[in-house]
């Protein structure tokens, strides 16, 4: 089981560090170099087929459904299609509206997951498309839809899913990118700069793994507590709600990811003296906002943790504690912010003795609905 693990001491710790190899994996062969566009073989939709496409609708379960989440975000701006999220699970039972023209795309690293799959069936019975982003080739959901983007993230053994994610993330920026391309909505010059982005992504992922010494410490913290608040605006409220699942799923802690603006509407009630809330600023455009919730937060006694982009050091005069991530194209942000969040609630849950690769209560795959 050693050799297995590659000298790491779970799988866990294995896949997170498995992230810039995956990153390379899921764009290799994706990205005509020459004339710096997307091609995606398993994607046979057409130019004018993409124009078509009045809406899309994206369905998943758990992390994929957080995946799917970004997606929206990626895809609605690079090809101003509207975009829904459902979990699977929801999908069919409230009656949506499904059209010819519409566009399903369903997220699953095994490919294998009921509700999912149930979802793909709905759908296709009222004539949409259905593209799958899958982790597992020759899967039922691989199978069912029409077309397939797989992520190439390698076998993911832990029951809590770091590397499928994070290469769903890198799935979205390609097909949104494609699509945006076939359209017009992206620009040469834009895609061009994302293009180099995207590729730098695995060097800057290795980068923040060669620096987790910061994040010891925060795990020390956090370890202690009963409960706890992520908070963040736009890709930062997406990527908190994974980062509270992933929290809760390994180390047994609660967590609640909120929508920054949205705290002073309840929640905010719960903030006592001492609470931790994890505060993600990644977003520049919004950084001004989210600064102000902190601020609120901080008011009420929160001990915070900000997570900011590399530079934006005046954070420390609000946060207890600043985690920094390398600078990207904004919607690219997410596939790195992520990884500090992944090894906080690696840490956390490996200081509390927990069996960290497979969590009480939970399977990797849920073929029942
Ligand atoms: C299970 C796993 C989750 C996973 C979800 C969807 O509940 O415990 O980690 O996100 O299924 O799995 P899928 O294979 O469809 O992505």
């Amino acid at each position: 089981v050693m050799a297995e693990k590659n000298g790491f001491d779970t799988f866990m710790l294995k896949e997170i560090h498995e992230q810039p190899r995956a990153y390379e994996d899921t764009m290799r062969g994706r990205i005509d170099e020459e004339k710096q566009q997307i091609v995606l073989p398993g994607v046979s939709l057409t130019p004018e087929q993409i124009r078509e496409i009045k809406q899309i609708q994206m369905v998943a379960c758990g992390t994929a459904y957080h995946a799917a989440l970004v997606g929206k975000t990626v895809v609605e701006r690079l090809t101003r299609i509207p975009v829904e999220v459902d979990l699977a699970s929801e999908y069919r039972y409230r009656m949506p509206i499904i059209r010819e023209n519409t566009l399903v795309i369903a997220v699953s690293q095994s490919g294998e997951t009921a509700d999912t799959l149930a979802a793909i069936r709905e759908a296709k019975q009222w004539g949409a498309r259905v593209m799958a982003i899958t982790n597992v080739v020759g899967s039922s959901v691989a199978r069912e839809a029409e077309d397939v983007l797989f992520t190439l993230a390698g076998p993911e053994i832990a029951v809590a899913s770091t590397k499928a994610y994070s290469s769903q993330l890198i799935a979205f920026y390609l097909l949104g990118m494609f699509m945006g391309q076939s359209l017009g909505t992206l620009d040469p010059v834009t895609s061009v700069e994302m293009i180099a982005m995207l590729e730098r992504l695995p060097f800057q992922v290795e980068e923040m793994l060669r620096h987790q010494d910061p994040i010891h410490g925060i795990a020390e913290h956090i370890t202690q507590q009963e409960h706890l608040f992520f908070i963040g605006r736009g890709l930062d409220y997406s990527l908190a709600m994974e980062a509270s699942l992933k929290l809760k799923e390994i180390s047994y802690i609660h967590s609640e990811a909120y929508a920054a603006g949205e705290l002073k509407h309840g929640s905010l009630a719960l903030i006592e003296d001492g609470t931790p809330v994890i505060a993600l600023a990644t977003q520049e455009l919004l950084l001004e906002k989210t600064v102000s919730n902190i601020k609120e937060v901080k008011a009420r006694g929160a001990y915070v943790i900000a997570l900011a982009l590399e530079g934006n050091t005046e954070l420390e005069k609000t946060a207890d504690q600043v985690i920094y991530v390398p600078r990207t194209y904004s919607l690219l942000t997410p596939a790195l912010a992520v990884v500090p969040l992944q090894l906080l609630a690696y840490y956390t849950a490996a200081l509390r003795g927990n069996d960290v690769d497979k969590p009480r209560n939970l399977a990797k795959s849920v073929t029942v609905e």
